[in-house]
């Protein structure tokens, strides 16, 4: 079995690689346009798998074709313009008084726009080197990008970790074990609330609401009072929605993401020579957990398990109040044959109106990133329930497309 990762030479790698190394996998490729990283990581890469006992090799290579003919699955973890692109994506919207996100918001929307064209050229090239392979995305905005790929007719699945996040951190609250704990989570890809924590038949999401405030405010970043009175738990991108102007506050103080990531990545790139396998360091990366998730869908798809875990896959009816074309985040049965995701029942108004209006946005912003345009760009502004006002879409698109002209042929 061969498995590609592209943006293979993410400092990211070494986590998946972590996991991938349970995987009975004959050949491992890396690749990237980045042939310096790609050499770092990837050797560390083949360092992790031989320290592992793994009989497996481990290849690197910048060609793409070289990298997925043939390949069971393909993973998807790139990010076109870099560090850089997304400090941008982090600046601009600040200086109109809007949150700065590389997926949520104005930046979410630019970054969308750079990353679909790119995607779905790779994904072409899949189809014909590895022709009926499953293309894994982690790419973001994974929910823009799951549902660009899905309409090109690919075989593709959006992937996150936030929910898997969610069931590890609920199930050692409860002291009981993550795969007997099952997440009524629902939305999109980044704008997910948690609904319940069923164990054993039993909805434990009450007793974590009252016994652990701490831990929920710690993980979510909102008010313990604005979490007890949903009565359900948020994922951390609702606070770019729940508490906008603290955080633009917090965000103009403050460094940027983008910075924190550039240097523990130049922290990282150093190590890794020296690595065979991954530091400490990396947790303070967004990733955890990434790899278990990425080892239990790869298990389940190419090894037909038929169990249950979140995905972004097509709506398809399960959210009534949504277009079937949507593409949603929710608990599938993983099977060889496809993925099926589970009914969810009714979904409150409080998180109904807010996944409707995303969706429209997502729509648009596809749109845009597809065909490209002023007028779509603007569009797609228009609709995004943190922007909405045409004076404000106005100045955002200016600097959305000003900061982007490398990157967007058409800008
Ligand atoms: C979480 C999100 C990912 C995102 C990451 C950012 O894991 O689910 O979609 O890419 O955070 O982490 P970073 O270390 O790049 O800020
Ligand atoms: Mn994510």
């Amino acid at each position: 079995m061969k498995i590609a990762v592209v943006g293979g030479g993410s400092t990211y790698t070494p986590e998946l690689v972590d996991g991938l190394a349970a995987l009975p996998i004959t050949e491992l490729t890396l690749t990237d346009p980045a042939s310096d990283r790609l050499a770092v990581v990837g050797a560390m890469a083949a360092r992790m798998f031989a320290k592992a006992g793994h009989p497996g090799t481990v290849r690197w290579t910048t060609d793409l074709a070289d990298a997925v003919e043939g390949a069971s699955a393909v993973l998807l973890q790139l990010r076109v313009g870099g560090q850089r692109a997304r400090l941008a994506d982090e600046t601009w919207p600040l200086e109109c008084g809007c949150v700065g996100q590389e997926t949520t918001g104005a930046g979410g929307l630019a970054k969308a726009l750079r990353t679909v064209p790119e995607v779905l050229r790779i994904a072409e090239r899949v189809r014909a080197l590895a022709p009926g392979t499953w293309i894994v995305d982690f790419t973001n905005p994974v929910g823009i990008v799951t549902r660009a790929l899905l309409d090109a007719g690919h075989r593709a699945v959006g992937l996150c970790n936030v929910a898997i996040g969610f069931q590890r951190l609920f199930a050692r609250l409860l002291g009981v074990a993550p795969a007997d704990l099952t997440l009524d989570h629902v939305g999109l890809n980044h704008l997910t609330w948690e609904r319940a924590a069923w164990v054993d038949g039993t909805d434990r999401l009450p007793e974590l609401l009252s016994g652990h405030p701490g831990e929920l405010t710690e993980e979510t970043e909102l008010p313990a009072d604005l979490v007890r009175g949903l009565g359900v738990v948020p994922s951390y991108y609702l606070r770019y929605y729940y508490t906008h102007d603290e955080v633009v506050a917090e965000q103009r103080r403050g460094p940027k993401r983008a910075e924190q990531v550039l240097d523990l990545e130049r922290r990282l790139l150093a190590m890794y020579p020296d690595l065979s396998e991954k530091p400490a360091l990396l947790e303070q990366r967004g990733g955890a957990h990434y790899s278990t998730a990425a080892v239990d869908l790869l298990t389940s798809l190419l090894g037909d398990r038929g169990d249950t875990q979140v995905v972004n896959l097509r709506n398809g009816g399960t959210l009534p109040f949504l277009p079937d074309s949507a593409v949603i985040e929710v608990p599938a049965r993983i099977t060889a044959a496809g993925l099926v995701p589970l009914p969810v029942r009714p979904v409150e108004p409080l998180f109904s109106g807010l996944i409707a209006h995303v969706t429209a946005y997502e729509e648009l912003a596809l749109s845009a990133a597809l065909h490209g345009g002023r007028a779509r760009v603007e569009a797609a502004l228009l609709a995004h329930p943190l922007v909405g006002r045409y004076d404000l879409a106005r100045r955002l698109t200016d600097r959305l497309l000003a900061a982007n002209r490398d990157h967007l042929p058409w800008a």
